[in-house]
């Protein structure tokens, strides 16, 4: 099939996407089996990808701002990678026992990250965040944590708590209250919820509830809560007060570790105890990891004597994650981080500017290579200030199949990254889209 530059075929009822959605439906709840990838009327479906593009189904092609949420770095087919994966392809891809790759891919993280002396590998975000949480609860001999309103940390209970809350449920500003995510949520009055960038009531409820709490969880650039960092004396004043108490800080930079080679924390401070990683460092391939301070890890450790957390998973550490995330990061230099962030700075700064000059109502926040597009202007620092109205969701919507039908893709809700395999010319793309994008839905 001829894949043509842009388009909304997938929107049109005898389209390849409209048929493969009906398919769906009937197998999968919804059509769907990610959330992340659902989008109204429908979604389109990929069929392949090289560098910066993808092609859909109905063979419209795209510049592909979403690297399949901030995971492929070097963008889509690197050959590169490709050669590695394949090379380990023909010598097994999975085996009862540990391989030479996973130390390798350890001591990379290891001499990168200040705060992280040793590292536990798993399949995802999700069960390195649980396995975190899990340790830090051994470690500490607590059971509560804490965390931030409208911020997401993969699919564990103890973190799913007001992950995503309506105004109706959000309680007072100064004592956030702990909502569940879904009908039956367990532990939900077992988490203290705390309001993201706000010194003085996050410290009080830590310190009011700080027998209990093993640890205190953070994304210093929180996706899904609108992409607003962390302001550095906020978490300057996270570490003092974990410090103080005996709480463990972990970072969840599941996505965030992409910002910079020694990950978020070196670029706004903080110092962890504990990180969770994944998305780049499986250089395409499932992964996640648990990186931190070797006396709290070690309660994975099978042969520790003393109270421990055994720790197993049929994937984890596999060689093929191992080689393709080694490969991925040994090509992610000094140099290569400078110009994704100065090609962030440009989509931020350029884009910001334009709206400016057009006088509409958008505004792009983010920090080095990410970015995201919010329906309004307003001054952003939480996740209750990015909540969108009807009319700034319907605003939102709009502009996602704007941009679709002009050939570039962001996440449905306005999150988009920058990959190896993009350039100036990638990120002009973006910039004239967008400026005809906005004018097709105000
Ligand atoms: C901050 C954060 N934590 C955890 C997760 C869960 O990771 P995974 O999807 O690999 O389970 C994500 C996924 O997007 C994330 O952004």
């Amino acid at each position: 099939m001829t894949s043509k530059p842009a388009g909304s075929r997938y929107l049109e009822d005898d389209s390849r996407a409209a048929s493969l959605f009906n398919q769906a439906q009937t197998v999968l709840p919804g059509g769907n089996t990610r959330q992340s990838v659902w989008t109204s009327p429908r979604p389109t479906y990929a069929v392949s990808g090289q560098g910066y593009r993808v092609t859909d189904a109905d063979g419209d092609s795209r510049i592909d701002f979403v690297n399949n949420y901030t995971s492929l770095i070097h963008g889509h087919a690197n050959h590169r990678i490709a050669a590695a994966v394949q090379e380990q392809l023909s010598e097994g891809t999975a085996f009862g026992l540990p391989t030479p790759w996973e130390i390798e891919l350890a001591s990379l993280l290891a001499e990168r990250v200040d705060s992280i002396e040793q590292v536990r590998f798993t399949n995802s975000g999700s069960e390195a965040v649980m396995m975190a949480v899990k340790v830090a609860r051994a470690f500490t001999g607590r059971s509560r944590i804490a965390k931030f309103e409208g911020c997401y940390h993969g699919a564990y209970d103890a973190v799913e708590v007001s992950q995503a809350p309506g105004p109706d449920q959000w309680g007072p500003v100064e004592e956030p209250n702990a909502v569940p995510f879904y009908p039956g949520h367990p532990g939900v009055s077992d988490v203290t919820v705390l309001q993201f960038n706000d010194i003085e009531n996050s410290v009080r409820l830590i310190e009011r509830d700080a027998d209990t709490l093993a640890a205190v969880v953070i994304d210093p650039l929180p996706q899904r809560a609108g992409l607003m960092p962390a302001e550095p004396e906020f978490l300057q004043a996270m570490r003092d007060v974990t410090r103080k108490h005996g709480i463990l800080l972990i970072f969840d930079e599941v996505m965030s570790f992409r910002l910079a080679k020694g990950g978020v924390q070196s670029l706004l401070g903080g110092d962890p105890d504990l990180t969770t990683i994944a998305k780049i460092i499986g250089g395409g391939f499932p992964v996640g990891a648990i990186g931190g301070r070797a006396d709290v890890l070690d309660y994975f450790s099978p042969s520790r004597t003393g109270p421990k957390l055994p720790h197993a998973g049929t994937f984890n550490g596999n060689p093929v994650t191992m080689i393709a995330g080694l490969t991925a990061m040994q090509m992610m230099t000094d140099a290569e981080y400078e110009r994704l962030s100065q090609l962030g700075d440009r989509v931020r700064n350029e884009g910001n500017a334009m709206f400016q000059r057009l006088g509409v109502d958008w505004q792009l926040t983010g920090l080095s290579n990410m970015f995201r597009l919010h329906p309004n202007t307003r001054q952003l620092r939480n996740y209750r200030d990015a909540w969108r109205d009807a009319d700034e969701t319907r605003r939102a919507n709009a502009i996602y199949h704007e941009l679709m039908a002009r050939g570039v893709m962001l996440t449905p809700d306005g999150m988009g990254n920058i990959s190896t395999a993009m350039d100036d010319a990638a990120v002009d793309e973006l910039l004239s889209a967008l400026e005809s994008a906005v004018h097709a839905v105000d």
